[in-house]
């Protein structure tokens, strides 16, 4: 593993994909702290409560704050599943909303100062509303990148919290979280396997944190090898619903192991669409006569997830076990 420059261990452990824990990440809560076996390193700002002289003595150190100095061997825990990852409880204040296309506004939380969250790319976290009612909303920011959270939301009839987020939330506003929570996230596959991202609508946003957590650790791997093959269908209504379509197109440029198709189910004469029309489901079966050695990860509504899973698996011969989904429900007052 590599250092860059400045870098403190937690960072490059990060960078290079191994999964090290850590809570606030400035000195203070200690979950990273590991032991230096040998080599040297600048211990950073720190609280001293947090790390002790003796336990410097004793060769420990906090990974968020230390940086090499020398090679080093440590001695850590990685994290290997999600029962690894501790599900917290916490406030948030809204530090900026954008409303990105008609129905989608993409909301930005900010965490206390002291505070991280640990996730893995592709993880939800549950809003808790004061009535004792809980709103699922995937993070769409990446691990890496988590000083805000992002959450897209989507305004529909009924929604009873989408109303409030499109009507009465305010920046400065605070709102209260539990998690991450979900097992949508990306398997590691000893093989090159490829792999197919499926979204409907705001379903998007767990596949945008789990792209761009891949694009982050590939950046620091030097060859091609080891570079999945990956193609994302975005399925939406009209043109104006591929709220972040810029980024998917600069992800595509970018990056020639990626692939963006975006379909639209109900294009508009004015959209002069000239790309995919239909079901986004369907654009995978008209480009795959097989989908034998794939993964696939849809994320959206219910009636689109369905019908991937069954298709695949009958039609194109997916593996059952090579089939992951997140299913947005939307939640109304009855609930
Ligand atoms: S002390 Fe909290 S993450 Fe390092």
């Amino acid at each position: 593993m590599h250092a860059a420059p400045g870098e403190t261990i937690l960072q490059s452990a990060l960078r290079e994909g191994f999964s090290l824990p850590y809570g606030c990440r400035n000195g203070s809560c200690g979950i990273c702290k590991g032991k230096i076996l040998t080599g040297t390193v600048d211990y950073g700002r720190y609280n001293e409560e947090t790390l002790t002289e003796e336990e410097k003595q004793a060769g420990m150190a906090l990974f968020c704050c230390a940086s090499p100095v020398s090679d080093l061997v440590i001695e850590c825990r990685e994290i290997s599943a999600i029962k690894d990852i501790e599900i917290k409880t916490l406030p948030v204040r809204v530090e900026q909303l954008d409303r990105v296309a008609p129905d989608v506004m993409i909301i930005s939380l900010k965490l206390p100062a002291n505070q991280r969250l640990q996730f893995l790319a592709g993880q939800y976290i549950d809003i808790l509303l004061k009535d004792g009612k809980r709103r699922s909303f995937s993070l769409a920011n990446a691990p890496h990148d988590d000083e805000v959270l992002q959450l897209h939301a989507r305004n529909y009839p009924g929604g009873v919290f989408a109303e409030h987020v499109f009507t009465r939330m305010k920046v400065k506003d605070v709102l209260r979280f539990e998690g991450p929570l979900g097992s949508f996230f990306l398997r590691d596959t000893s093989e090159d396997v490829p792999i197919i991202f499926l979204a409907s609508g705001t379903g998007f946003a767990p596949i945008k944190s789990i792209l761009e957590h891949v694009f982050y650790q590939e950046a620091s791997k030097t060859d091609k090898h080891g570079k999945r093959n990956m193609t994302l269908y975005w399925g939406v209504r009209t043109k104006a619903d591929l709220y972040l379509v810029n980024l998917a197109e600069q992800w595509q440029q970018q990056h020639d192991n990626f692939t963006f198709v975006p379909v639209l189910s109900d294009a508009l004469p004015e959209d002069n669409w000239s790309g995919r029309e239909g079901f986004v489901h369907e654009a995978v079966l008209q480009d795959f006569t097989t989908l034998e050695n794939h993964q696939v990860y849809a994320c959206g509504s219910p009636v689109m997830v369905k019908a991937a899973y069954q298709d695949f698996t009958t039609m194109r011969k997916l593996p059952r076990d090579g089939f992951f989904s997140d299913v947005f429900t939307p939640s109304t007052s009855s609930e």
